[in-house]
């Protein structure tokens, strides 16, 4: 046996034995991307290096053997920063996207590409519960969401992008028809946590804290719990019993509601604090913006939210049949469109800008335009006008568009001279809405008037107290953006019980150069959206405007979806190793150089673009299989795997056995698993045995849900078994 030192710890190996070998018999990580026990030494990726005392250059612990005596550090500052520059490198020759776009733009980072793969698969189940990971509410944030998941959509750069929050409400409202699910919940903490507010920030932050095993209460000053979801957004767009039917899930997981408790009058922060371990202020923002505009303290001129939170109380504002609506975001939409409803004969949409500047979605602009909302597109109002206290008419200054401002779009300036007065018996401030500073005095406000809390860790100025929301910050948005935060202050707010730190750094991923993707292989299909109930239905009526795709229309629109993130993301071990370092790989940007062929068979598909140069697969094909279906082709810069003459893996004398692409260490060799739509999954892999000719043979079983997904030949006798990917799963499908 051979004495060494390891990192300051005393190790023995066997004679002969590599450091590598040596470290990993004593526990110690070194980190490879080129080693297999199973074949020869490469000594390629240089990701292995250690220190060794007394020898100048680092050392390939894959290769060099241990000696007497020798001290080894595998974490001196030399060799990390040798592992970094490597791993910077193989990264910036590799062009994958680890995570498809759609779900880097969702601001909770719903896995969009996961649930539209399994909605095309027809794994309804499975979709919903991945949605339900980052969002509890999909039925009504499906319907309502201006999805900037989509605004990513690669599909767009072939015609357009998928429908994915409608393909959300579909995977939701079949779990609503069905027995919903409910998650499982973890023993109890003994926990107690006090949110206040139960809008879609307080209910998310409930539902997961639930799931951790603590105690949860909800306080909220309405009669019913969703917050703006259920006061803000009319029933024609979010029927309240889809709501009320996720609320009701909310509460299976042991989440206690309390409605009509107001902070300020029932509690405060301090005296719930004092009663819990930890407080969350989810309070939003109810009090409607004002435009600064003279006549505005007129009769007949309303906030946004206030008009609409009327409407669905039941107890709707006196709007007349000439209703002008100021504003061009989503709340201005909503206004207007509830306006036509109640049955007002003109309505006006009051917008400074064009149509294309205008923030509302683009479906909820003709939608309205086709209930007969008029537009007045480059007017601003100058005074509202009235007549005994009450408003008559307003004055608009008409615009045009001038230079682009800080948001990109073109600034609009007054036309002077040039105005115009319309008669009005309403007018509704659509134009934003903000916290009711009054209620939230105990906690420190910042110059925007908004709840001081840390962005990573959402605490405030009182200990244990964390805020998010509407009411934090900059303030309002979209109710995804307070989803998302929540999810976010869950983990938070379970640390600080806990007594531990959250982790805010945000690990490496690889992202593709949106210019130099080439669609042209790509067959162009139209977006599918839902039907509508026709305009002069709708607009006598508050029944959902939509109607929801049908299966087939689901499944036919999921199935345009790129694929873009890489399937092997869940056990990728070059992005493994590339997320221990601090790299930067933008700095060698160009340097190294791209490598584009793609090539699948039943089982197997391979994508160079991806592909480091590791040698693996050649290796194992050779030295283990002795079949040299692939080899490593070209020299220099041009080097690329493939099988002889390029062709394709069918014509060469490869089995299938998939051993290469068990070796591979990125998403470069993947294999195919047993649903149409290949989708990427946090599969969960088990060696499991089958009888192959009389033979116990070991076999990797991977599952998604309790579906088996792929079967992959795990020794000597199911690699050379020559049975098919389909016989081998069926042993398993037929026992599962
Ligand atoms: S192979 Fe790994 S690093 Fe590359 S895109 Fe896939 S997951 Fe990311
Ligand atoms: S095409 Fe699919 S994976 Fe790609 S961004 Fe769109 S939904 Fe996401
Ligand atoms: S395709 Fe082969 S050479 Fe390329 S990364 Fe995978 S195993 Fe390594
Ligand atoms: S060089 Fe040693 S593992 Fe790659």
């Amino acid at each position: 046996m051979v004495n060494l030192t390891i990192n300051g710890k005393a190790v023995q190996a066997a004679e002969g034995s590599t450091i590598l070998e040596a470290a990993r018999g004593a526990g110690i990580y070194i980190p490879t991307l080129c080693y297999d026990e199973a074949v020869e030494v490469y000594g390629a990726c240089g990701l292995c290096v250690v220190e060794a005392e007394g020898i100048p250059k680092l050392l390939r612990s894959c290769s060099a053997k241990v000696s007497e005596g020798m001290n080894i550090n595998t974490e001196s500052e030399r060799v990390v920063q040798s592992r970094k520059v490597a791993m910077e490198l193989l990264m910036s020759a590799h062009d994958g996207d680890c995570v498809a776009p759609c779900q880097l733009n969702c601001p909770a980072r719903t896995d969009c590409q996961g649930y539209v793969g399994l909605i095309a698969n027809g794994e309804y189940e499975s979709a919903l519960k991945l949605i339900k990971n980052k969002i509890p509410l999909p039925a009504s944030i499906g319907r309502v969401c201006p999805h900037p998941c989509e605004k990513a959509c690669r599909r767009k750069n072939v015609e357009e992008p998928i429908n994915i929050a409608q393909l959300k409400a579909f995977a939701a409202d079949m779990d609503l028809k069905a027995e919903s699910y409910v998650p499982d919940v973890k023993p109890a903490t003994g926990k107690k946590i006090a949110i206040i507010g139960g809008g879609p920030a307080g209910l998310t932050a409930a539902y997961y804290l639930a799931q951790l095993g603590h105690s949860v209460t909800v306080y909220d000053m309405m009669e019913k719990m969703g917050g703006m979801l259920r006061y803000g957004i009319p029933q024609y767009r979010l029927p309240k019993e889809v709501l009320d039917k996720e609320i009701a899930i909310i509460e299976k997981t042991g989440v206690k509601l309390l409605n009509n408790k107001k902070l300020g009058v029932d509690f405060t922060i301090k005296s719930l604090k004092e009663e819990n371990d930890a407080v969350i202020v989810a309070v939003g923002a109810w009090k409607s913006s004002s435009m600064r505009t003279k006549g505005e303290e007129l009769e007949g001129v309303y906030g946004g939210i206030d008009f609409l939170r009327s409407v669905i109380k039941g107890n709707p504002f006196e709007i007349g049949e000439k209703v002008a609506i100021c504003g061009g975001g989503n709340t201005a939409m909503d206004a207007c469109r509830t306006a036509v409803r109640l049955g007002a004969k003109e309505v006006y949409v009051v917008y400074r800008r064009t149509r294309n500047e205008m923030p509302a979605d683009e479906l909820e602009i003709n939608e309205a335009e086709e209930e007969g909302v008029v537009y007045k597109f480059l007017t601003n109002p100058l005074s509202f006008n009235g007549e005994n206290g009450k408003v008559s008419s307003i004055t608009l200054q008409i615009m045009e568009l001038g230079e682009p401002d800080a948001s990109g779009r073109r600034r609009p300036v007054p036309v002077e001279g040039k105005t115009e007065e319309i008669a009005v018996d309403s007018v509704i401030l659509a134009i934003g809405q903000k916290l009711v500073q009054e209620d939230v005095q105990e906690l420190e406000l910042n110059e925007r008037g908004n709840i001081t809390a840390d962005p990573d860790f959402f605490t405030t100025s009182i200990e244990g107290v964390f805020a998010i929301g509407d009411a934090t910050n900059r303030g309002a948005s979209i109710a995804i953006e307070a989803i998302g935060e929540a999810d976010r202050c869950v983990k938070a707010v379970d640390a600080y019980l806990n007594g531990i730190d959250v982790e805010t750094r945000i690990p490496y991923i690889s992202k593709r150069d949106e210019s130099t993707i080439d669609y042209s292989d790509r067959e162009k299909k139209s977006r599918l959206t839902p039907k509508v109930l026709a305009p002069e239905v709708r607009n006598k009526s508050f029944d959902e405007v939509s109607l929801g795709f049908t299966e087939e229309e689901a499944k036919e629109e999921a199935n345009r979806c790129l694929e873009c993130g890489c399937r092997e993301y869940y056990k990728c071990k070059l992005l493994n190793v590339a997320q221990r370092y601090d790299i930067n790989p933008e700095r060698f940007k160009g340097e190294m150089p791209q490598k584009y062929s793609r090539d699948e068979n039943a089982f197997i598909e391979r994508n160079t673009s991806k592909c480091i140069l590791c040698g693996l697969c050649v290796r194992s094909c050779r030295e283990v299989m002795d079949i040299h279906a692939i080899g490593l082709m070209g020299r220099g810069f041009k080097t690329d795997v493939s099988p002889a003459f390029a062709l394709p893996l069918d014509q060469t004398k490869c089995n299938n056995c998939g051993l290469c692409v068990q070796l591979c260490p990125t998403g470069s060799l993947t294999e195919k698993f047993n649903l149409p739509k290949q989708v990427p999954l946090d599969e969960q892999y088990s060696e499991e045995f089958v009888e192959i000719d009389g033979k116990k043979s070991s076999v990797l079983v991977s599952r998604y849900n309790g579906k088996v997904l792929r079967v992959i030949p795990n020794d000597e006798i199911s690699r050379n078994s020559g049975m098919t990917r389909e016989e081998l799963m069926w042993l398993f499908e037929g026992n599962d």
